[in-house]
């Protein structure tokens, strides 16, 4: 998803995250209409559907690599030894394997995205919004996230919306849509 600074990308995917309520319409995950779900049935649908990656990574300052991933699957009481072998293959799967043990201070601003990423692919999503990964990093590192975030897609078969404002990242995509003055118009064949 591309489109100007304040066009409405960031609004849009709040609302596919279910994080914000639209005024009109309806939001589907996965065959579920969210319309009319209590707050505990939201936040459990997250959880459990959707995988969110915003421009900040937002780890927990004191928890280690693969904690972060952790926590999520043991929020929904998943068993500790199949969590843990998770968020392993995960850390590999953005090789990070090796960096399990470190905390967000000693990992490099591509690795906490990374990690990220990773984290959000811990509930095995059905979709997977991410709003402008790359922003915080240099060109070379941003086109590897974007690399990533395409290849993990296919490979856990999760749909991803990203929003990016980098021309260079449409190539690797399947759609492009564009947003402008709060309307999406799609899709223009991609590359
Ligand atoms: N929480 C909010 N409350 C009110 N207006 C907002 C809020 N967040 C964003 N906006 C406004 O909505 C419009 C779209 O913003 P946004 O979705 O962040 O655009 P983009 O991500 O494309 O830059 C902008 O005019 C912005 O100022
Ligand atoms: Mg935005």
């Amino acid at each position: 998803m591309v489109g100007p600074s304040g066009s409405g990308k960031s609004s849009l995917l709040a609302v596919a995250a279910t994080l914000v309520t639209p005024d009109a319409g309806t939001v589907t995950i996965d065959g579920t209409p969210t319309t009319g779900l209590s707050r505990g049935e939201l936040a459990a649908l997250r959880r459990r559907r959707i995988g969110i990656v915003f421009q900040q990574p937002h780890l927990i300052a004191s928890l280690t690599a693969v904690e972060q991933l952790q926590v999520i699957a043991r929020i929904d009481g998943r068993k500790p030894r199949t969590v843990r072998d998770r968020a392993m293959e995960l850390l590999a799967a953005v090789g990070l394997a090796d960096q399990a043990p470190r905390r967000p201070h000693q990992l490099s601003g591509g690795q906490r995205q990374r990690v990220n990423i990773a984290r959000a692919l811990m509930n095995d999503p059905t979709v997977l919004l991410v709003d402008e990964p790359t922003s915080a990093l240099d060109h070379e590192r941003g086109a590897a996230v974007i690399d990533l975030i395409t290849r993990l897609t296919h490979q856990q078969a999760t749909a991803t919306v990203l929003v990016t404002h980098d021309p260079a990242h449409l190539t690797s995509v399947d759609k492009v849509a564009e947003v402008r003055d709060g309307r999406l118009t799609l899709p223009a064949a991609a590359g």
